[in-house]
């Protein structure tokens, strides 16, 4: 007999809509593997800038992708809210790959084809690695794309100034404040790039369930979310 495969979750939607809290917290609920693929794309977009190459030299971005070594590794005790590290071979990029320039990096590399389609599988195996139970994967065409045959699809809106709220106090948080209007700004560009570009653009799966993060706490969306896979778990047998 063949081993099931993990149950696979999307979540998918643009910057600031909550998607890695809201995964985050719903693979902890649900004892799920979690997988950021933005941060795969971060790494990559790390990676490239810090070895001279452009965002869109395709031949170099290509030689590239299989000499990054990307993994994750979990959070440290007591550290769980700050999410998974992520490592470029022994080097943790956790933070280096969070700038504003990287996010920027990030949605500029994804929109090479060659970057995505090198990237797939990466993605694939890491949702499902042997030991996983089910997969939470945050991204932009997860439902779409990566698992079209995923058991349980999000998209996760919000209004666009309470998405860079957001953002913007994140960055606070972090210490590295930028000003509202150029989170606001930088967040308008990505939305448009990433839904704009010819390959997998940012769009709900037709079997998605939208969800308005908008005027809802984070805590409502994971229970929404919990609730309707475990619904669909227990269907499933
Ligand atoms: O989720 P994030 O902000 O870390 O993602 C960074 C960029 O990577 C985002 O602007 C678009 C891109 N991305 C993508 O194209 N596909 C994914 N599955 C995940 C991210």
């Amino acid at each position: 007999m063949t081993a099931r495969r993990p149950f696979i979750v999307g979540v998918d939607g643009p910057a600031g809509a909550g998607k890695s809290t809201t995964s985050r917290r719903l693979a902890a609920r649900l004892g799920f593997a979690m997988v950021d693929t933005g941060a795969i794309y971060r790494a990559v977009a790390l990676a490239a800038s810090r070895g001279g190459i452009a965002f869109d030299d395709d031949a170099r971005l290509g030689a590239l992708l299989p000499e990054v070594r990307i993994r994750f590794e979990p959070a440290p005790p007591g550290a769980e809210a700050a999410g998974q590290r992520v490592f470029i071979g022994d080097e943790d990029v956790s933070q280096a790959i969070r700038t504003p320039p990287m996010s920027l990096g990030a949605s500029a590399v994804s929109a090479r084809p060659v970057v995505r389609a090198g990237l797939l599988d990466l993605q694939r195996r890491l949702a499902t690695a042997p030991g996983n139970r089910g997969a939470v994967l945050e991204g932009r065409d997860i439902g779409t794309v990566v698992f079209p045959d995923a058991d349980a699809k999000f998209f996760l809106i919000a209004p666009d100034e309470v998405r860079a709220r957001r953002r913007f106090l994140e960055l606070q948080a972090k210490g590295d404040p930028q000003p509202f209007e150029a989170v606001l700004a930088d967040q308008r560009k990505r939305d448009r790039d990433d839904s704009s570009r010819d390959v997998a653009p940012l769009r709900a799966a037709d079997d998605a369930v939208t969800v308005d993060t908008g005027g809802v706490s984070l805590d409502e969306v994971v229970e929404r979310l919990a609730r309707e896979v475990l619904a669909r778990v227990a269907a499933r047998g």
